[in-house]
Order: C-alpha cells, then structure tokens, then sequence
C-alpha cells in the first residue's frame, strides 16, 4: 500500500522527527474499564513493532489517584526491550522514583503544571513544593544512571485560569534546567494552544532557555492539534507526543479529551516529507486492536480513512445519477 505521495517537504521543516507515543500512559489512564496487564504489554509492543522507539510507557502515581496505573512494575516487565526503544514513566514524588528505578524504566518524567490551581488538583500541592521534591527524585536517579525529562502541564493555557503567561512557562523550564533536566515538554492538558501561543512559547524557552530540547505535546480537544504540530515544525521543534488513534484526557481537568493521534500525526509528517521511522501500515493496525481493547471507536481518522493514495473499485458506490433515479 501506497503510504506517501513523494511530495517535496515544506521548506524549513526538519527532515525527521521523533515520535514519543504517550497513549499507554496519558491515553489508558483516563480510561475507566480496567485494562488487563497484558492488554496494555500487547499495545505498547505493537507500537515498538510499527516503529515506535520512544514510549511513555506508565506513570508511578498513587494507585488511589489513577488505579489504571497500578500495574506499573508489571506492564514495564513485559515489553520487548531488544528493539532498544526508550521507556518513560510519570513519576510524581520520592516514592515512584523508587518504584521505577526498581522496575527498571529508560527515564524518569517528573512533572507539574505552569498553573497553581491546576497543579494543586493535579498533584495536591503548590508548584514550589513539586520543585522540591523533583530534587529528591533526581538525587534518586542519578545514581541509578536514570535520565530524568521535565513535562509542564497547562504550558498553553489553564482550564482554571485561563491564559498562562509564557514568563511562567519560562520560569518552570528555568527550574528544570537548574536541577540538570533539559529534556522538557510542554503539555497543553486542555486542548488550548492555538498556532500563535504554541510560536510564542517556543520562541520564548529559545530565548531565555536555549538549554531546553523541547517536546510538544498536545490535545485534539479542539481541532487544532495537527495546525499546532505544523507550527512547531516550522519553529524547529523534532519531538512531539501522541497518542495511538487519539486515546487519552486528563482525569484531573475538565473536558479534557485525547492527545493527538499518532498515527494522523505520521500520516501528515510522511506526506510533508518529514521522517519518523514509523510504518503508518502498522500502526494502523494498532490502533484497530486498540480500539477492540478498549471497547469503543477513537477518534483517529487516518485509521479510518486509509492512506490518501489508497485506490478503491470503480464499482464500490453507486453514481449519482443511479442512486437518483433508483
Ligand atoms: N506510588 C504509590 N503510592 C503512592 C505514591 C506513588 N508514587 N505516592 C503516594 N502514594 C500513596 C502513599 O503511600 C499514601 O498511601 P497510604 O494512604 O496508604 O499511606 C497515599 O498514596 C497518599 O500519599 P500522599 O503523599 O499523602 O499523596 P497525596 O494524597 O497528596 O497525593 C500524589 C499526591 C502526587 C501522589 C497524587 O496526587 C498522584 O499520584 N497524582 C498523580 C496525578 C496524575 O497522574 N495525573 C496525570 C498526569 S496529567
Ligand atoms: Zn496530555
């Protein structure tokens, strides 16, 4: 099957990409069915088989918060490691930096939110005290020789209090670049970044923190996820988060709703002449066995469409002017 049209790439976007797919983490945890162990092991596997070599795999929170996560150690000693596909887990404090040197993740994400009220509901304390401990988690994972990557939630906007200033933004990334933590994304938990906050930001942590290799992640809660990643692109940015067929929402913000969809996402990168070393093909099928796992239709259209240059029979509908006259 035909996956790309050969189109010349668009003039300043980089020439390949990396792809993190969070869906077993930010997408499953939403979900209010339990999914079985070995369910979520099949999933992440079937994405490290269509390409994928950078997973966020689980988080190491309180199983009371997010009881989708409970099985953290276990789903992480099931997946298929020779691919050499790097494997990161949410860890929120001392105690799951433990639990995830134990289990034995590639990098550690620590995180909190640019806003005070949502990082209060997120993780039940102020965005001072999240600093804090990320010191402990990093004195944690240091010896064990685990990386530790920053994510900043509501880095675009906040379902509390609206517009976020790109300065706190900034100020989170500064800290995070203090404790040794480059490796930071920004997580638009709401759906709210539009084209020109997602240009201002990036521009923003360019300017005053040129140490930050930069990761976007976003929600399609308002249609405008892949015109956000297009902006990111045209700004630089190599490395984006997405979930499989669009899984995902945070439980701890209103009318969240999924991530972009990974494999939409490679679909408009292969088509733009950007690389990913992803197989769309397989991915596809993924996400068909994803939707089966979970019991409903996500919201991928890729998956649901084909790939653009996928001919079908002359004679697989009817023409107008038959089905007017029949
Ligand atoms: N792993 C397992 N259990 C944990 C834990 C962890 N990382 N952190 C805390 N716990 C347990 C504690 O042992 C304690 O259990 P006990 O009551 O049986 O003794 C209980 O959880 C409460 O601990 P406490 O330190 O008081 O935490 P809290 O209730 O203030 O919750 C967080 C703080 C950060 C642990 C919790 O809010 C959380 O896990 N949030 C994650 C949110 C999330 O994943 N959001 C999605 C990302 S967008
Ligand atoms: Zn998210």
């Amino acid at each position: 099957m035909v996956v790309s049209s050969g189109n010349t790439a668009i003039p300043g976007f980089p020439a390949h990409v990396d792809i993190v797919d969070v869906g077993p983490r930010d997408g499953l945890q939403s979900e209010g069915a339990w999914i079985s162990t070995e369910q979520k092991i099949e999933l992440v596997n079937g994405l490290i088989d269509a390409g994928l070599r950078h997973l966020e795999v689980t988080s190491f929170v309180s199983p009371r918060a997010v009881p989708q996560m409970k099985d953290a150690a276990e789903v992480l000693a099931g997946i298929d490691r020779s691919k050499g596909a790097v494997l990161t887990a949410l860890v929120p404090n001392a105690k799951g930096a433990e639990r995830a040197v134990e289990a034995g993740v590639d990098a550690m994400v620590v995180f909190m939110s640019a806003s005070e009220s949502h990082n209060l509901k997120n993780v039940n304390r102020t965005r001072e005290a999240s600093l804090d401990g990320f010191r402990n988690i990093c004195r944690i994972a240091e010896p064990a020789g685990i990386q530790v990557f920053g994510a900043i939630a509501t880095a675009f906007g906040c379902p509390f209090e609206g517009n976020v200033a790109a300065e706190e933004v900034v100020d989170v990334a500064r800290a995070y670049r203090d404790m040794g933590i480059t490796k930071i994304s920004l997580g638009d938990t709401t759906g709210m970044a539009t084209p020109p906050i997602v240009r201002e930001r990036c521009q923003a942590l360019k300017t005053h923190v040129p140490e930050a290799d930069i990761a976007l992640h976003f929600h399609n809660t308002r249609g405008v996820g892949l015109a956000c990643v297009y902006t990111g692109l045209l700004e630089g940015i190599t490395r984006y988060e997405a979930s499989i067929g669009g899984l995902g929402g945070c439980p701890f913000a209103p009318k969240a709703t999924g991530n972009i969809c990974t494999e939409d996402l490679v679909y408009m990168l292969h088509e733009s002449g950007v690389a990913t070393g992803i197989d769309l093909d397989r991915l596809i099928a993924v996400s068909r066995r994803t939707e089966e796992m979970i019991g409903r239709s996500l919201p991928g259209q890729v998956m649901k469409a084909g790939p653009r240059l996928e001919i079908h029979d002359l004679g697989s509908v009817a023409t107008a002017d038959a089905r007017a006259n029949g």
